[in-house]
């Protein structure tokens, strides 16, 4: 059984794709051991307590960095998670942190990286003007959204698009990369080569 553990700060959508592919079987042997948000009103938590999960919050609002981190660390090794899914949680995590947790932690970005990281990235994306833009799910390493590249799903920007209708529709493409990537990070057939996943062609 994979312990996966969620890390939110607000609405929780991606973590509720992800409760709900493991509730349809789509990601087969997993569960979510627990839900951790550093904002104590976060939609998401309450969402995670609705249905039974372990919830925790840990603030991190006027607190040393080095400090909650510990204690994430903590309640993540106390659960035993053992990958991490980064969905919307708007901290950046320390040197240290990813030290603690190597090629097990990974993050959804709204966009096609490495174009548009950082914050608001479908407006970013809608103000630039490109007709594609997208959702990435990644390796999270010491750098802001860059690591390894596990899943992409590309969305058009439609003439009648502002930035509200092309988020949601990235959105939708978001709920469907997490779980695929998950799965691909949990069956582990590949190896990493640079910052490229490459399929494992001869048996384990
Ligand atoms: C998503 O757009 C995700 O890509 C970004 O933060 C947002 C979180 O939304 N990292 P939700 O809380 O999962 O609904």
């Amino acid at each position: 059984m994979h312990f996966l553990g969620v890390l939110l700060s607000g609405r929780g959508s991606n973590f509720v794709a992800i409760a709900d592919s493991i509730d349809a079987g789509r990601i087969p042997n997993a569960r979510i051991a627990a839900v951790i948000s550093n904002v104590p009103d976060a939609a998401g938590i309450k969402i995670a307590r609705e249905r039974g999960l372990t919830a925790l919050v840990i603030p991190s609002r006027g607190r040393p960095r080095a400090e909650q981190e510990r204690e994430v660390a903590a309640a993540l090794q106390q659960y035993n998670v053992h990958l991490i899914c980064l969905a919307g949680y708007m901290r950046l995590l320390s040197p240290w942190f990813v030290k603690q947790f190597p090629q097990r932690i990974l993050n959804i970005h709204p966009s096609l990286l490495p174009a548009f990281p950082g914050l608001e990235a479908q407006e970013q994306a809608f103000v630039y003007g490109v007709k594609i833009s997208g959702c990435t799910v990644h390796f999270v390493d010491e750098e802001l959204d860059h690591g390894p590249i596990i899943v992409q799903k590309a969305v058009q920007v439609l003439d009648t698009d502002d930035e509200h209708t092309l988020a949601a529709r990235i959105l939708e493409q978001e709920h469907i990369a997490y779980s695929e990537a998950i799965n691909i990070v949990l069956g582990r057939q590949f190896d990493i080569v640079g910052r490229r996943l490459r399929p494992r062609t001869e048996p384990l």
